[in-house]
């Protein structure tokens, strides 16, 4: 089936700070969003991605593009307010031949070859496939007062990543279904689930979390200088 990559770097990165966006944060050196689709480009995903970017800033992200990656066509797309309605204005610029997307966070520069792959897999067998990891911490629910109220299971619960990677048909029908009704999600799978989906969990890594806080920046620059991740 013909896959297609969906990127979305059209966050302001308001919790890194930082001088420009986020995606074009320096990590050792190289923008995360180049690091990102380095991940990908031994799978032929990175020719004809469609990367959203912040509206006003094409020319920047062109640039460390073009630098990084001479001679490769990239589908450039405006962002909007939120991560949904930036990765829905990506939708629509997919090629009329994509049958499979795969939606992949800038801000998630060590996914593992291993996880794009089952996760492509997986959608092609379920229609739906979201990447994610088997919870480490405890979760307490709280009540309105602050007292505890419950202890999930944790042997349920995983912590959400990307990719999420999607029939084309299943994602583009969840986006429309949730717009129509003013649904919002923080996430992809999320939103096709509501809309009656099912979505198949395949297994992540640590090392694929996502760069928020400028301490994840440093930890992330600390695996790269110490050789600790692939
Ligand atoms: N994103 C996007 N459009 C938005 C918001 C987020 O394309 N309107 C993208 C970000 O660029 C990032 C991913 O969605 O790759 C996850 O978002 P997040 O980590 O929250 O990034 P930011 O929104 O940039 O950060 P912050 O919330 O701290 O401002
Ligand atoms: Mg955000």
């Amino acid at each position: 089936m013909n896959v297609q990559l969906l990127i979305p770097a059209a966050g302001m990165g308001l919790r890194l700070g930082g001088a420009g966006p986020k995606a074009l944060a320096p990590l050792e050196g190289t923008p995360l969003l180049v690091r990102t689709l380095q991940r990908f480009a031994g799978l032929r995903l990175v020719e004809n991605a469609v990367i959203i970017v912040p509206a006003n800033q094409r020319a920047q992200f062109n640039e460390a593009l073009s630098a990084a990656f001479p001679g490769v066509a990239f589908i450039l797309v405006d962002g909007g307010a939120e991560r949904q309605q930036s990765v829905a204005n990506g939708l629509d610029a997919l090629l009329p031949t994509a049958e499979i997307v795969v939606i992949h966070d800038a801000a998630r520069p060590f996914v593992s070859r291993e996880a794009i792959q089952l996760s492509i897999a997986a959608a092609q067998s379920c229609g739906a496939a979201t990447v994610a990891i088997p919870l480490i911490d405890t979760i307490l629910v709280a009540d309105e007062q602050g007292f505890l109220d419950s202890t999930p299971d944790r042997a349920n619960l995983w912590a959400c990543q990307t990719p999420q990677t999607f029939r084309i048909d299943a994602i583009r029908d969840a986006h429309a279904a949730a717009a129509r009704a003013g649904y919002r999600a923080t996430d992809d799978a999320s939103l096709v689930r509501w809309h009656g989906g099912s979505v198949r969990i395949v297994n992540g890594s640590p090392a694929n979390r996502k760069i928020t806080t400028p301490e994840d920046l440093a930890y992330a620059a600390h695996l790269l200088r110490n050789n600790l991740v692939e």
